[in-house]
C-alpha cells in the first residue's frame, strides 16, 4: 500500500521529456522576463536615486555654503519726508552691487521716489485698509511681502529704518551662527528701561534692526494680516511683528550687537564699552550728539567709524584693556581701555576690568531724559573717574 502511495508523491512529470521541455521554456521565459523586469526596476531605482541624490546634493552643498550678503534682503522702512535728509547715512553701509533691499514708504509720496533711488526698490504694499495706521502696517508687512515675492536664494530678511546704519560683515557673521531653515526672530530690546516697560523686553525694537529667518518669514506670511487687524491699536510696526511672533510662540533671540540707541545726548560711554559681540547696527543717529567731538556733523563723525570698520569690521568697537603697572614703569600705574576704531581711554591709576567694562553714563534715557535706568550697568562720569580719552 505504501509502495503505491509513495510514487504519487513523486513529481513524476519531471521524467517526461515534453513536460521538461515546456517547463524549461516556461522557466526560461519567466527568467528572462524576471531579468528584464529586474534590470528595468534596478535601473529605474538607480536613476531615481541618482537624480534624487544629485538634487539633494546640490541643495545640501548650497546650504553648506556660509551665509553671505547675497542671502540677506533688507527691508527699510522710512517716510519720504525724512528720506532725502537721511539717505546720506546709507552711503556708509549700502552696497548696490552686493545687496538687495525693499523700501517701504508712504504711498502718497511713492511716485517721487520711484526711479529717484535706483538702488532701492519701493514696496507698494496694499495696506490701505489699515487706514490711519497704514504706514505702520506697511512696515510690519515688509518681511512677509518680500517673502511673498519669492526672490531666489534668500535666507534672512533684515528690517531697519532709514536712520539705521548696519555693519554688513558683522550682520552676516551674526546671522551665520543660526540656521535660516529654523524659525528665528533676532534683535535687541531698547537700552532705556522705560521703553522696554512701555513696549516689551521681549521685542526687537525696529530701528535697531531685526532679522527674520526664511522659515520665520514663511510662518509669519500666513498670519500677518490677522495680526495687523488684531493689533491695529499699536503705535509701531515692530510691536505688531512682536505680537504676531508671540502668537506663533516664537521668542526673541537677543543679539547685543543690534542697537536701537534709545538714548539722548552723548552716546560716547556706550560706544567706548561695547559688549564683546560684533557691532551690527546703530540707530537714532540724528537724535544723539555727533559720536566724535572732532566733527560738528554726525555724518562726518560716523564716517570715521565706518572707515575703521571697513578695515577691520569684526573688531569695531570691541574693547581691549591693558595696564602699565608700576613694575614696568616705576613712576606710573596706568590703565588703558581701547574701543577699536573709536576711542582710547587713559587712566593714570589702576581701574579694574570689571569697572572698565561698565559704560560711562554720558547719555540720558530716551523718553524722559533721566539718568536711568538702562538695560545695562553704567558708571558716573565724575572728575575723579574721568579718563583722558583720545578719538
Ligand atoms: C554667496 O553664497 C553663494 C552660495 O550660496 C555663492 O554662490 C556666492 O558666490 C557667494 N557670494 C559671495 C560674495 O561670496
Ligand atoms: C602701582 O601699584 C602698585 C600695586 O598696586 C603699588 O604698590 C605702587 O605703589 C603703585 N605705584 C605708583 C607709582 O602709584
Amino acid at each position: 500500500m505504501a509502495g503505491k502511495v509513495l510514487p504519487a508523491c513523486k513529481p513524476y512529470f519531471l521524467n517526461s521529456k515534453i513536460t521538461t521541455g515546456i517547463l524549461r521554456r516556461i522557466i526560461k521565459t519567466s527568467l528572462c522576463t524576471l531579468l528584464l523586469f529586474s534590470v528595468s526596476l534596478i535601473s529605474y531605482f538607480v536613476l531615481l536615486s541618482a537624480s534624487y541624490n544629485w538634487r539633494s546634493t546640490i541643495a545640501t552643498v548650497d546650504l553648506l555654503q556660509p551665509t553671505n550678503l547675497s542671502h540677506i534682503v533688507f527691508g527699510i522702512g522710512g517716510s519720504a519726508r525724512t528720506w532725502h535728509r537721511r539717505r546720506g547715512y546709507s552711503e556708509f553701509w549700502w552696497r548696490p552691487s552686493e545687496m538687495r533691499a525693499m523700501c517701504g514708504l508712504t504711498r502718497r509720496r511713492l511716485k517721487r521716489l520711484v526711479g529717484g533711488e535706483p538702488a532701492l526698490r519701493v514696496l507698494a504694499a496694499g495696506t490701505d485698509r489699515h487706514a490711519k495706521h497704514s504706514a505702520a502696517a506697511r512696515m510690519a508687512r515688509i518681511a512677509t511681502e518680500t517673502y511673498g515675492l519669492g526672490i531666489e536664494g534668500v535666507r534672512w530678511f533684515v528690517m531697519g529704518d532709514d536712520d539705521t546704519v548696519f555693519f554688513p560683515e558683522n550682520l552676516v557673521a551674526v546671522l551665520g551662527k543660526y540656521d535660516h531653515e529654523q524659525i528665528y526672530y533676532i534683535g535687541a530690546p531698547s537700552e532705556s528701561v522705560e521703553q522696554d516697560e512701555i513696549h516689551s523686553y521681549g521685542m526687537a525694537f525696529g530701528g535697531g534692526g531685526f532679522a527674520v529667518s526664511y522659515a520665520a518669514a514663511a510662518a509669519l506670511y500666513g498670519v500677518i494680516d490677522g495680526c495687523l487687524e488684531r493689533y491695529a491699536y499699536f503705535y509701531g510696526s515692530d510691536q505688531r511683528v512682536h505680537a504676531c511672533f508671540s502668537e506663533l510662540g516664537v521668542p526673541l533671540t537677543r543679539e547685543p550687537g543690534f542697537h536701537q540707541v534709545d538714548l539722548r545726548r552723548d552716546v560716547y560711554g556706550m560706544l567706548a564699552a561695547h559688549p564683546v559681540a560684533p557691532l551690527v547696527s546703530l540707530h537714532h543717529i540724528d537724535y544723539v550728539h555727533p559720536i566724535s567731538p572732532l566733527f560738528p556733523s554726525q555724518l562726518d563723525a560716523l564716517r570715521t567709524l565706518f572707515n575703521a570698520a571697513r578695515t577691520d569690521p569684526a573688531r569695531t568697537l570691541q574693547q581691549s584693556i591693558c595696564y602699565l603697572t608700576g613694575r614696568s614703569s616705576p613712576v606710573l600705574n596706568w590703565s588703558v581701555s581701547v574701543s577699536w576704531g573709536y576711542t582710547i581711554q587713559l587712566y593714570p591709576w589702576i581701574v579694574e576690568p570689571n569697572q572698565l567694562e561698565v559704560p560711562f553714563r554720558t547719555f540720558k534715557t530716551w523718553r524722559s531724559f533721566r539718568k536711568g535706568p538702562f538695560g545695562f550697568n553704567t558708571r558716573e562720569l565724575a572728575p575723579q573717574t574721568c579718563p583722558a580719552s583720545v578719538h
